[in-house]
């Protein structure tokens, strides 16, 4: 089967910084048309630069990286320091990229790349705050129907908020934004809390990383090591969850995951419960099923792949 035609949507974040290695070291599976970065982990400055270090460790410097939107559609700007550190990819002592930014905003990059590919051709793989699809789909709804799939990491349902109690951080930045891409009517699949917090980077698994002995290895390692002390303290568990990767491990490997389709809304009125994803698991209403919600992660297999695929970079 002909590897699938992705645009990589995110906010490096250390987690996205592996599932963007992952998904460069699978070029049988997918194929990168470009990286967008939004504001999310940490401001937009940031998440674009470390897009262009990771494509540049991955050693694939001719990726198109571009800058997306620098704040939600409708909010002020919440980040994520406390979670990955000031640069967003703390852990590691990083040098500057020399790659260049693309000079196209990453909107008009979804929208151009969405017109000029046949449809049902590129699928989305959002990692961060829904800002830049959202702002593509209100700019250019004709490229709606060209979607093939949206497959992305955001919401909580039995996992709970990981921001707020009740939300969880890429849906809680940009709730409108997360109503208008639930609401498309495009195939989206969801991986939400209750799967990537079954995806733990525990001590054998981050050793596993180290062992591959290559510079991909140490970074994951360290950024994991890094990102895993502030989950360790909230949930006593031994071991980060590694939210993104899950995205693109789904491409590669559907079969890891297990889930639900059913209806998903969006809460942008309450305060309390800002950002939560709803998510009719026990199909109480009439609500049209507009996700397939995944609910479990065969996290074992899951760090085979991941494991195997960082050793070939
Ligand atoms: O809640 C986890 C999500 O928020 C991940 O995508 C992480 O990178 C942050 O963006
Ligand atoms: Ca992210």
């Amino acid at each position: 089967m002909a590897p699938r035609k992705i645009i990589i949507d995110t906010d490096p974040g250390q987690d996205d910084a592996v599932a963007i290695l992952l998904a460069l070291a699978s070029p049988e599976d997918v194929t990168v048309l470009g990286v967008t970065a939004v504001a999310g982990n940490v401001p937009l400055p940031l998440t674009e630069k470390n897009a262009r270090i990771v494509c540049e460790l991955a050693g694939k410097p001719e990726t198109l990286v571009f800058a997306g939107c620098d704040v939600p559609m409708k909010r002020k700007l919440v980040t994520a320091e406390h979670v990955h550190g000031k640069t967003g990819l703390d852990g590691p002592k990083m040098d500057d990229p020399t790659m260049p930014l693309q000079a196209q905003h990453g909107v008009d990059f979804i929208i151009e790349t969405l017109r000029t590919h046949d449809a049902g051709t590129v699928t989305l793989c959002p990692l961060g705050p829904l800002t830049n699809i959202a702002t593509a789909f209100e700019k250019a709804p004709d490229i709606v129907d060209k979607v093939q799939e949206i497959v992305l990491m955001g919401g909580a349902y039995f996992e709970v908020g990981n921001i707020t109690p009740a939300a969880e951080f890429n849906i809680y930045v940009d709730p409108e934004a997360a109503k208008i891409v639930f609401a498309s009517g495009i195939p989206i699949v969801v991986m939400p809390l209750d799967v990537t917090h079954h995806a733990l980077t525990t001590h054998a698994r981050v050793d596993a990383f180290s062992a591959l002995g290559t510079k991909v290895g140490d970074m994951v390692a360290a950024w994991t090591n890094f990102f895993e002390r502030f989950d360790k303290e909230k949930y006593g568990s031994e071991g980060a969850p590694l939210h993104d990767p899950c995205v693109i491990a789904y491409l590669i490997q559907p079969d890891l995951f297990e889930g639900r389709h059913v209806n998903v809304e969006i809460e942008t009125q309450s305060d309390l419960t800002l950002g939560m994803t709803v998510a009719d698991w026990w199909r109480v209403t009439d609500r049209k099923p507009n996700a397939m919600f995944m609910g479990s992660l065969n996290a074992d297999g899951f760090f085979a792949l991941l494991t195997e695929r960082l050793a070939r970079l």
